[in-house]
């Protein structure tokens, strides 16, 4: 295990160093899917031998899945790190799913948390909102609004769905308030949300285009065939796995189901 010192420095940079891939998709019946993979540990340290991160291989043993209880009945479910207190994936079942994304910003992100540090900067830290959310929302509209207008240390994503038809949301943070709404429509043909780590509205960096790839795969699953195996195959497609991904949870709202998966991906895979 980690000790201390690396548990404490851990929990600031996973809001910093974390990219990722969510989603939330309508089935035909108006079932909603949430699943998300996890992708940690960039830039701290590439194992040349074993061609792998060597933050994100030690962290995979911690991945646990967390049912926190009240009164004996689960409020919420969530998949964890052991040792971090913070929430990125959870699930209040048949109520809500929620993810976070990171949202990459100089000014608000890093020398927001560089302001927090030094004691000059409010703001909620971005994943004790979302446990927050987790513990005290109940319904989509309470969760929506405290994602959309709680004040934050640092911009970032927040992927929500709902327990009903047109319930699913990207909501996209800067420190005050949730910038460009953009929810599933029907009627317009968008029966997914997608979000990676670059605002829906702008291009991806060509670097780091995931978006790209796990969009192509949806449009061709097509709405009738969606399910959680045919998203995890769109998890499981590379680069939207790649060797910084820790972890892929699927969650089915109103069955009230989370499960997740430690990931790896074989040779040849993208570093990110
Ligand atoms: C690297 O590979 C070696 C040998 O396969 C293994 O013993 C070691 O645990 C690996 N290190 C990491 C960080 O995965
Ligand atoms: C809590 O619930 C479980 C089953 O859901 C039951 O086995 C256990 O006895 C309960 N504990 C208490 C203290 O009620
Ligand atoms: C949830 O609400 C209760 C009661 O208001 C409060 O004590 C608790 O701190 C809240 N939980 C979080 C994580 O904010
Ligand atoms: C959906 O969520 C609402 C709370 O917003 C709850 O009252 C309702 O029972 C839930 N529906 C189902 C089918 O669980
Ligand atoms: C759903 O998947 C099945 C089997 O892969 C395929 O035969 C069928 O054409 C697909 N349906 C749609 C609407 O894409």
């Amino acid at each position: 295990p980690l000790p201390l010192r690396e548990v404490v420095l851990f929990n600031i940079f996973y809001e910093i160093f974390t990219v990722c891939t969510s989603l939330v998709a309508e089935a035909p019946d108006g079932n909603l899917i949430h699943a998300r993979n996890l992708d940690f540990g960039l830039f701290m340290g590439w194992d040349l031998k074993n061609r792998s991160w060597v933050i994100t291989e030690k962290l995979k043993p911690l991945v646990v899945n967390i049912d926190f209880r009240r009164s004996n009945r689960t409020v919420f479910k969530s998949t964890n790190f052991a040792g971090y207190v913070g929430m990125l994936t959870g699930m209040r079942p048949h109520v809500f799913t929620l993810t976070m994304n990171e949202r990459f910003s100089l000014n608000g992100g890093y020398i927001g948390i560089l302001e927090w540090i030094l004691g000059k900067r409010d703001g909620m830290w971005m994943s004790f909102l979302t446990r927050s959310v987790l513990e005290n929302a109940t319904s989509y509209t309470e969760a929506k609004k405290l994602l959309s207008d709680t004040k934050l240390l640092a911009p970032a994503y927040f992927i929500l769905g709902g327990n009903q038809t047109g319930e699913a949301c990207i909501i996209t943070r800067s420190r005050t308030h949730n910038i460009y709404p953009l929810e599933i429509d029907l009627k317009q043909g968008r029966w997914y949300v997608l979000e990676t780590n670059y605002d829906h509205w702008k291009k991806p960096l060509f670097l780091d285009d995931r978006r790209t790839p796990a969009m192509k795969c949806m449009n061709r699953i097509t709405q009738a065939n969606i399910s959680l195996k045919t998203v995890y195959d769109v998890l499981s497609t590379k680069p939207v796995l790649n060797k910084l991904t820790t972890y892929t949870t699927l969650m089915d709202v109103s069955q009230g189901k989370l499960e997740s998966f430690i990931r790896d991906c074989p040779n040849p895979c993208m570093p990110w």
